[in-house]
């Protein structure tokens, strides 16, 4: 697997790779890698004849209280990783190669960017809207992978490509990957390394809680008495606050009270010992 940190070296390589009309996928992320980014990359290779991860600690989507420079990184470990998943290329940019000085440009996504993460991160989502935009045009690929632990982002993304045109035939697809989970539930995420012991066990609380509010829901249970009661399983099992825990249109992200037509999917985001975990999972019509 070759690194570049450079755009005219990703230019090059990324030209190399679709050399007889080869496709490139590609797995945008910020490193600190983990099962759930590899199963991207899983996926990126099935799809695709080539794989470029991108891995850059993007500080436009850090607010002012988040703390960009404790982000984990650990660039070494992360690549021995992709070059295990045969990951053909790393994209690792500086942040003055991603961002030269007089950068001026920012994307918004309203609608459904506003509620849940938008609402607690105020401009978290114009930062990843504005850095996949360019990650989209600095590689150009024909697939492109997220996870869906971060429905809202992806929801984001989506409505971005499709506005901004950068779908078919530039970015033929945006694919959504099903979260990865630990063996009692919890979804993978970056995160979980910052949870005491104490706090790992009880953090398992919520995608287990997380079901039973969904079956209760496709039982036809009130939504909101349900929220509550889930809300109130999570702080009684040691989580300190819950951000939100919400039924959603799974395409507007616009929150429902009932079950409608559409798809919906109940989002969660919920802090323990300091640490702010978010889940999402998706909910049926009744029969
Ligand atoms: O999900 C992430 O890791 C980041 O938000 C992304 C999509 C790489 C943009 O910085």
């Amino acid at each position: 697997m070759q690194t570049v940190t450079t755009l005219d070296l990703l230019r090059t390589s990324t030209a190399a790779l679709r050399a007889g009309g080869a496709t490139i996928g590609l797995v945008p992320t910020m490193g600190a890698l983990h099962q759930g980014h590899l199963t991207l990359v899983r996926a990126a290779r099935d799809a695709c004849d080539h794989v470029v991860a991108s891995i850059f600690v993007n500080p436009t989507q850090f607010g002012p209280n988040e703390d960009l420079d404790a982000y984990p990184r650990q660039l070494a470990e992360d690549q021995a990783m992709l070059e295990g998943e045969r990951c053909a290329l790393l994209w690792a940019p500086t942040v003055e190669e991603m961002y030269p000085e007089g950068f001026a440009s920012s994307i918004s996504v309203s609608g459904v960017s506003d509620n849940f993460c938008g609402a607690a991160r105020p401009s978290h989502f114009d930062g990843v809207a504005t850095v996949v935009c360019k990650l989209f045009n600095q590689v150009q690929p024909d697939m492109a992978f997220f996870g869906e632990k971060d429905f809202q982002q992806l929801a984001v993304i989506r409505t971005m490509a499709r506005d901004l045109d950068l779908t078919a035939p530039r970015v033929e697809a945006i694919i959504g990957v099903p979260t990865v989970r630990e063996p009692d539930g919890l979804a993978m995420s970056s995160r979980n390394r910052y949870l005491s012991s104490e706090h790992r066990a009880a953090a398992a609380t919520l995608p287990n809680a997380m079901r039973e509010a969904i079956a209760r829901i496709e039982d036809g249970d009130e939504v909101r008495e349900t929220l509550a009661a889930l809300e109130d399983a999570l702080l009684g099992a040691g989580f300190s606050q819950i951000d939100y825990a919400e039924l959603a249109d799974a395409r507007s992200l616009a929150k429902l009270d009932a079950l409608g037509a559409g798809d919906a999917r109940l989002l969660v985001a919920a802090r323990i010992g300091g640490t702010r975990l978010i889940d999402n999972m998706a909910v049926s019509q009744r029969a």
